[in-house]
């Protein structure tokens, strides 16, 4: 089969490049490297029926070029994150929205199946119960740069939808909640990653607000199969399925848990989430996504528990970096795995 993954230079999208060259696809990635990063496919590169192109999807011709002759396509290259539209709102807005339509007309004319990853964020303020792909979605004002980017995501889909309907392209959505593991970075680049390196280092682990807000992280190792199999699933075409963890924690017991479990002498700061994002960004309280339509379609049932994580998390970064990192933890840290 031949593949390729828009935004293949990121953090999950190396991971499934990865994971799709041992299934023995050739895989082609596009991405503009605007935040991934080529030493993300380290373990790609080398391989013969491996091929990177550097590109924005909002390069029509680029996109053609990537996606010319390829099976499936994996659509990961949206902008990603509050940051990515509070920092720079219409490059975040145009990269999302257009960038995916301009994907969505090249799978189109390449006759390519296509997997929109889309984010469970669009579910907006939903506090009660799990939220399942059809759930109603309650967001904030689209004037505000981060509800915009929220709206967007939502546009996202509906356009992959749409295309779906009128054009009769196969296209599935998948939603993704909070993930983590190795090479997760970056300035939006996850609050896991965040406090083990704090934690490491010795650090006060800066929580976001009160750090009663709570989410529910699963392992990159656990999620990527999972997305490549509902690609395989001609039942999820025209479903949005959500695929993340169930345990459910708050941020607070995440930084605790972060501190124990890597020995570290670390204390927790509160920053307000306007020192963060600016005044009046809103976080959600809860996010927890309904994995019953992704357990109904393949199966689904994730393995890595939140400390398992963790330790993953700790291991790639003391396997990357060395300065700044806290002697102490790092035996620690090495001696609990
Ligand atoms: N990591 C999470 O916890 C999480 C949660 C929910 C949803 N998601 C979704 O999963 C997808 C991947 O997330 P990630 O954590 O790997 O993010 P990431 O930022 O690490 O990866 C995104 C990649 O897309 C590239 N990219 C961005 N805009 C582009 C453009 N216009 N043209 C070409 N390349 C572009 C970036 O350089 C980057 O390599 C995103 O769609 C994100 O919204 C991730």
């Amino acid at each position: 089969m031949r593949t390729a993954v828009i935004g293949g230079a990121g953090f999950i999208g190396s991971h499934l490049a990865e994971y799709l060259l041992d299934a023995g696809d050739a895989v082609t990635v596009l991405d503009d490297l605007s935040r991934g990063r080529l030493e993300n496919l380290g373990a790609c590169l080398a391989h013969e029926t491996f091929t990177f192109h550097e590109g924005s999807t909002l390069d029509t011709a680029a996109v053609g070029r990537a996606i010319r002759g390829v099976d499936r396509v994996f659509h990961l290259a949206t902008a990603g994150g509050a940051h990515a539209y509070t920092d720079r709102p219409l490059a975040g807005l145009r990269s999302t929205v257009h960038g995916t339509e301009t994907v969505l007309d090249a799978c189109l004319d390449a006759g390519s199946e296509l997997i929109v990853v889309s984010s469970g964020d669009i579910h907006g303020r939903h506090v009660s119960g799990r939220l399942s792909g059809d759930a109603e979605c309650i967001l904030g004002s689209p004037l505000t740069p981060r509800w915009a980017g929220v709206a967007a995501e939502a546009t996202e889909e509906a356009f992959a939808q749409a295309y779906g309907r009128e054009y009769g392209l196969a296209v599935s959505v998948v939603r993704l909640f909070d993930t983590a593991g190795p090479r997760q970075g970056g300035r939006s680049g996850g609050v896991v990653p965040t406090l083990v390196k704090q934690a490491l280092r010795g650090d006060p682990l800066t929580v976001h607000g009160d750090g009663r807000q709570t989410r529910c992280f699963s392992y990159v190792g656990d999620v990527v199969p999972a997305i490549v199999r509902i690609a395989e699933q001609p039942a999820a075409r025209g479903l949005a399925t959500d695929l993340g963890s169930t345990q459910e924690v708050s941020i607070i017991e995440l930084a605790e848990r972060t501190i124990r479990l890597l020995g570290s002498r670390s204390m927790i700061s509160f920053i307000p989430y306007d020192d963060v994002y600016g005044p009046g960004h809103e976080d959600v309280r809860r996010r927890s996504p309904d994995i019953a339509l992704a357990s109904r379609l393949i199966r689904f049932r994730p393995t890595a528990s939140i400390d398992t994580i963790i330790l993953k998390v700790a291991k790639d970064i003391l396997s990357t970096a060395s300065n700044g990192i806290h002697a102490e933890a790092v035996h620690h840290a090495e001696a609990v795995h």
